[in-house]
């Protein structure tokens, strides 16, 4: 027996195609492995206006629309034009799937997209950092009133298992710590500059891969990093921080000479996103950092991404993968849509 989910999805950028592309690739795969459909019944963009379609849309067209840079509207469906709101109030979407643009200030609009749709019943999952960095304690608390999840594994790591990892098998293993390479823009970056590139051909050809964050700023400045020791240390040590309890150092003042004296200590440049749980005290930062190239953290290059868990029972865990990427972060709202299938949130432990 098949259980069919409708997804509204708020925002159809490169991380939305992502998952649509997920979805219409691997529908039989997900019917035969975890007995499960996703359809997508409506796509509601900023940009390119919105439909709805209560029998659900063509994921193939959405995303040939979406790449020819075509209005939504011009493909055919019962309603169009619908805002936001109104389609998480009024569609027949059982999860909305919330990727509209990253604000790390406001969490907006995102985060009243996410408390009308938990409050309104409807799971939701996210790899929006701003409303999660800003606001989990309080969306969490929605979502156990509601008795809906909420998902968030795409926000760290995009879709390598960080926070799942964390929260299941790592969990009853005591972390105690979690220190990593969070961000991807930073580390290409700094890889780059070790080969010889200048700083600002670096960030130039990040931007151009699509890793770095509209304005950049918040990944040079530390301030992505930041966002993801929050939710880290919200979800995986129950603490509950802010930003502004991040001590944060970004990697801008960072010149050639400092990578070059680096390279001859035998040592390496790495921006570090650390929190640490001490009886009833924490520490947490974001900084450059220069490990020896014997750290399980030093050989991680280019976009890639690390985190490091220490627990009581196993000493240092380490998990290498994806930190960005379109169909990368799709799958971390695909792994969020099957735990919800499974009846299991990022909020509890699976
Ligand atoms: N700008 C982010 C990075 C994208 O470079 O890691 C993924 O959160």
């Amino acid at each position: 027996m098949t259980t069919t989910y409708r997804l509204a999805m708020i925002g159809f950028g490169n991380v939305g195609q992502g998952l649509a592309e997920i979805l219409s690739r691997r529908a039989a795969e997900l019917a035969a492995q975890s007995g499960v459909a996703f359809q997508i019944v409506a796509v509601c963009t900023h940009s390119r206006g919105s439909i709805y379609n209560p029998d659900g849309l063509d994921a193939a067209q959405l995303l040939k629309s979406a790449r020819a840079g075509d209005r939504f509207e011009t493909l055919d469906a019962p309603h169009s034009g619908w805002d936001a709101p109104r389609i998480i109030r009024e569609s027949n979407a059982d999860v909305i799937v919330e990727i509209s643009y990253t604000d790390l200030q406001t969490g907006q609009p995102a985060l009243d997209y996410i408390r009308q749709a938990l409050t309104a019943g409807k799971h939701v999952v996210t790899a929006n950092k701003g409303p999660t960095a800003l606001h989990y304690p309080e969306l969490r608390r929605l979502a156990r009133e509601n008795r809906v999840s909420i998902g968030v594994e795409g926000t760290v790591l995009s879709g390598t298992p960080a926070l799942h990892l964390g929260l299941s098998a790592l969990a009853s293993a005591g972390i105690t710590r979690v220190q990593g390479i969070l961000n991807g823009t930073t580390n290409y970056i700094l890889t780059q500059m070790e080969n010889g590139a200048t700083y600002a051909d670096a960030l130039a050809q990040a931007q151009a891969n699509g890793y770095a964050e509209a304005d950049p700023s918040g990944d040079v400045d530390g301030h992505d990093a930041a966002a993801k020791v929050v939710i880290i240390a919200n979800l995986l040590l129950d603490l509950p921080l802010t930003l502004a309890d991040v001590r944060c150092k970004g990697i801008s003042h960072i010149t050639q000479h400092d990578i070059e004296s680096a390279k001859a200590a035998g040592e390496r440049w790495k921006l570090i996103g650390l929190v640490e749980k001490r009886d009833d005290d924490f520490t947490a930062s974001v900084q450059p950092v220069r490990l020896p190239l014997a750290h399980p953290l030093a050989s991680v290059g280019g976009a890639t991404n690390a985190i490091t868990y220490t627990t009581d029972l196993l000493g240092d865990v380490t998990l290498i993968g994806a930190g960005a990427g379109r169909v990368e972060t799709g799958y971390g709202l695909l792994a969020d849509l099957l735990a919800i299938h499974r009846g299991h949130t990022t909020h509890e432990n699976l």
